[in-house]
C-alpha cells in the first residue's frame, strides 16, 4: 500500500533509492518517483508504470545527490497518471514529499489553500500537504512540518525534503508505518525493513504522531509538539539475502521453496523432547490461558484462510470453540467479547489496517490479544498483548506463500500447547503429533522437487476462464486458499468452496471447460464422500484435478490428474496440500506471460481500510 524509502549521507542517493524500491515494490507498483536536492534544486523525476520500466525511460537512477525520498505507488486517490505519482511538489519548488496513508481531511485543506492561491497539479490527497508545508514555512521546515501535521487528519508516513535545507530529511508517522534506518554517516526511512536490510541492521520503529529530523550523522525523533523521545534502536536478525531472489525467477517462486526451512526456523526451539514449548513466548499466565472460555481469530486474505484451518485445529483438539472473523466485518457488528474471549490476530505484514483496528475494538472490550504476526516490531505486534512469530523471513511476492504455512504451523503448535494446558491430549498423545509434524519439512523437500505433473496441468488449463478449488473439513480452508492464489496472479476466477456444497449451486457451472480441483488427502472422516463429489464432477463433463496421497490407487482411476503428496496425519497433510496449490498458481501465471509477483491492484499489504 505505497512504499517509501529515504536516504541522507555520502553516497548518491539515487541508485540507493531505486534499489530500495525495487525490495518494496511489492507495497504498490502502479507508478514511482523519486526525488533529491543537488545544488539546492529539488530534482523529481516519477512515471506511471514498473520501477524497471521506468528506469528505462527516465533518468530515475541517474539523479544527483546525497539526499533523496522516493515512492512507488498503490494508488487511493486520483487515477494512475504521472501527475498523481509522488514525490509531489509545492509552488514553489522548494519542498517534495512522499506519502503513505489517506489525508481525510483533504478535501478542507484544498479548498483553503486554493483560496490562498496555491497551484495543485495532481488529484491526490497527498499533494495539500507540499502546499501546507509550504505555507507554514518560515526558514524551518521541521517547524513548518509540525504545523501542517498538526492541521491534517488521517494516516500517513511522510517523507520530506526542502531544498533550502539539504541537510535535513524529516519524516513523520500516523497508523501507516515507517522505519529509520541507522547506517554510519548515512540514514535511512523506510516502509519495511527488506528495502535498507543491504545497508544497515539498525532499526528505529517511529510510533504514531512521531517526528524525525535526520542528518547524516544524526536522527533525532520527537512528538508531534517537539518534545525529544528516547527510542529503542532494534537490532534485526533477518539476513539480507533473504530479500534477494536467489537465483530464482521469481520472489513468489523462490518462497514456495523456502518452506521447508521456513518451517524448520518456526519450529526451532519449541518443540522439543515431545514437548510444546510455548510459556516463555505466550505473555499470558497459565492461569489466563486456562480462563480461555472461546477463541475469536480475525484475520484478512491469506491470514484469514490460516484462522479458518486454526478453528478446526483448536476445536478439534483442544476443544476451545472458535470463531473466525473477516477482521473488516469484526467491528462493524458490536461483537460480543468477554474476559473469557481470547483474540487471536494473524498478519503477515503486522500492518493491516483492518486487523489492527479490529484488535482495537476487541482490546476496547477487555479482550487479551495475541497475535501471530511475521514482521516484527510491527503496529499489530506492538498493540497486542503476546505475540507468536511466524519466521518465515521477509516475504516479498504480494501473493502470501511461506507466511501461510508457517502460520498453519503456529496454530497446530498453539493448538497442541493449548491441548495439553488443558489435558483434551495426554502427553503420549502430543509426542506421537510433535513426531508427525516434524516431518513436513523433509515430505515438502519431495514435493518441491518432483513438480512435474503440476507444471504440465498448468499447461493444459492455462487459458480456462474459470476454476473450482473443493475440500472438506480442514481441507477446505486449504481450497480456498488455493483458489486465492490462482486467481490473484493468473487473473482466472477461481471459487473455493466445501466439497459438499457444489450440489448448492456451483455444479450448475460444471462442464468440460472446467477444471475442478480437488484436495482430498486420505483419512477417515471425509475423503469417501470426496470421491462421491468426484463423481459428480465427472459425470457432468468436469475434469477433475485431484490432490491426493501417495499410495491412492482409487484416485487414479478416478481423476483426469492426480497430484500426489507423502502420507501424514490428516491436518499435517492440509498443509503439503498448499505446495501444489501454491505451484499450480505459480506456473500458470507464468505460462499465461504474467508477473507473480506483482498481480494488478494488489498490494501486499493493506494499510487503508
Ligand atoms: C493483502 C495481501 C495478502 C494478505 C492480506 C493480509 O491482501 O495481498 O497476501 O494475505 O493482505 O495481510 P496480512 O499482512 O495481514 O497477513
Amino acid at each position: 500500500m505505497c512504499g517509501i524509502i529515504g536516504y541522507i549521507g555520502k553516497s548518491k542517493a539515487a541508485p540507493i533509492l531505486v534499489d530500495g524500491l525495487k525490495r518494496l515494490e511489492y507495497r504498490g507498483y502502479d507508478s514511482a518517483g523519486i526525488s533529491t536536492i543537488n545544488n539546492r534544486n529539488i530534482i523529481v523525476e516519477k512515471d506511471i508504470g514498473k520501477i524497471n520500466e521506468i528506469e528505462g525511460k527516465t533518468n530515475f537512477s541517474k539523479l544527483d545527490g546525497n539526499i533523496g525520498i522516493s515512492h512507488c505507488r498503490w494508488g487511493t486517490h486520483g487515477k494512475i497518471t504521472r501527475e498523481n505519482a509522488h514525490p509531489h511538489v509545492d509552488c514553489s519548488g522548494k519542498i517534495s514529499i512522499v506519502h503513505n496513508g489517506i489525508i481525510e481531511n483533504f478535501s478542507e485543506l484544498k479548498e483553503m489553500l486554493i483560496k490562498k492561491d496555491h497551484k495543485f497539479k495532481s488529484l491526490t490527497d497527498t499533494e495539500v500537504i507540499a502546499h501546507l508545508l509550504e505555507e507554514n514555512y518560515n526558514g524551518d521546515i521541521e517547524q513548518a512540518a509540525r504545523k501542517a501535521l498538526q492541521q491534517i487528519e488521517g494516516s500517513y508516513a511522510l517523507g520530506i525534503l526542502c531544498s533550502d535545507e539539504p541537510n535535513r530529511l524529516i519524516a513523520a508517522r500516523n497508523e501507516s508505518p515507517l522505519i529509520l534506518g541507522l547506517g554510519k554517516n548515512e540514514n535511512f526511512i523506510a516502509s519495511d525493513v527488506p528495502a535498507i536490510l543491504k545497508y544497515t541492521k539498525k532499526i528505529i520503529y517511529l510510533e504514531n504522531n512521531e517526528m524525525a529530523v535526520l542528518t547524516d550523522k544524526n536522527v533525532s525523533v520527537k512528538d508531534i509538539n517537539g518534545k525529544v523521545i528516547d527510542k529503542k534502536i532494534h537490532k534485526i536478525e533477518w539476513n539480507s539475502e533473504l530479500a534477494e531472489k536467489g537465483g530464482f525467477e521469481h520472489y513468489m517462486l523462490k518462497e514456495i521453496h523456502e518452506q521447508p526451512r521456513a518451517i524448520t526456523e518456526t519450529l526451532n526451539g519449541r518443540v522439543e523432547n515431545g514437548n510444546v514449548n510455548l510459556s516463555e513466548e505466550i505473555n499470558l499466565s497459565e492461569q489466563e490461558l486456562r480462563k480461555i472460555k472461546r477463541i475469536v481469530i480475525v484475520a484478512c486474505g491469506t491470514s484469514w484462510h490460516a484462522a479458518l484451518a486454526g478453528e478446526f485445529m483448536l476445536e478439534e483438539l483442544a476443544k476451545i470453540p472458535v470463531e473466525v472473523e473477516y477482521a473488516s466485518e469484526f467491528r462493524y457488528r458490536n461483537p460480543i467479547i468477554d474476559e473469557g474471549t481470547l483474540v487471536i490476530a494473524i498478519s503477515q505484514s503486522g500492518e493491516t489496517a483492518d486487523t489492527l483496528a479490529a484488535i482495537r475494538e476487541a482490546k476496547e472490550k477487555n479482550a487479551k490479544i495475541l497475535s501471530i504476526i511475521n514482521v516484527k516490531g510491527s503496529s499489530i505486534e506492538r498493540e497486542s498483548d503476546s505475540v507468536l512469530y511466524t519466521y518465515a523471513g521477509p516475504e516479498i511476492g504480494v501473493a502470501s506463500t511461506k507466511a501461510f504455512t508457517t502460520q498453519l504451523i503456529v496454530l497446530y503448535i498453539f493448538t497442541l500447547f493449548m491441548s495439553g494446558l488443558r489435558k483434551t491430549l495426554d502427553k503420549e498423545k502430543i509426542k506421537g503429533l510433535i513426531e508427525r509434524l516434524r516431518k513436513l519439512p523433509l515430505q515438502m523437500d519431495a514435493l518441491l522437487n518432483n513438480d512435474e505433473e503440476i507444471r504440465k496441468i498448468a499447461d493444459i488449463y492455462k487459458s480456462r476462464k474459470n476454476a473450482l478449488f473443493l475440500g472438506r473439513g480442514v481441507n477446505f480452508p486449504i481450497a480456498l486458499e488455493g483458489a486465492l492464489k490462482l486467481k490473484e496472479v493468473s487473473y482466472i476466477h477461481a471459487e473455493g468452496y466445501p466439497a459438499a456444497e457444489m450440489k448448492h449451486g456451483p455444479i450448475a457451472l460444471i462442464d468440460k471447460e472446467m477444471p475442478v480441483v480437488f484436495v482430498a488427502p486420505k483419512d477417515i472422516y471425509t475423503y469417501k464422500k470426496v470421491l462421491g463429489n468426484i463423481e459428480e464432477v465427472k459425470a457432468r463433463g468436469g475434469i477433475a484435478i485431484v490432490i491426493a496421497t501417495e499410495d491412492d490407487k482409487e484416485i487414479k482411476k478416478k481423476a483426469d490428474h492426480a497430484i500426489y503428496i507423502p502420507k501424514n496425519l490428516y491436518t499435517l497433510s492440509s498443509i503439503l496440500a498448499v505446495i501444489p496449490l501454491q505451484l499450480l498458481a505459480y506456473y500458470v501465471a507464468v505460462d499465461r506471460g504474467l508477473d507473480p509477483d506483482k498481480p494488478r491492484n494488489l498490494s501486499k499489504s493493506v494499510t487503508v481500510e
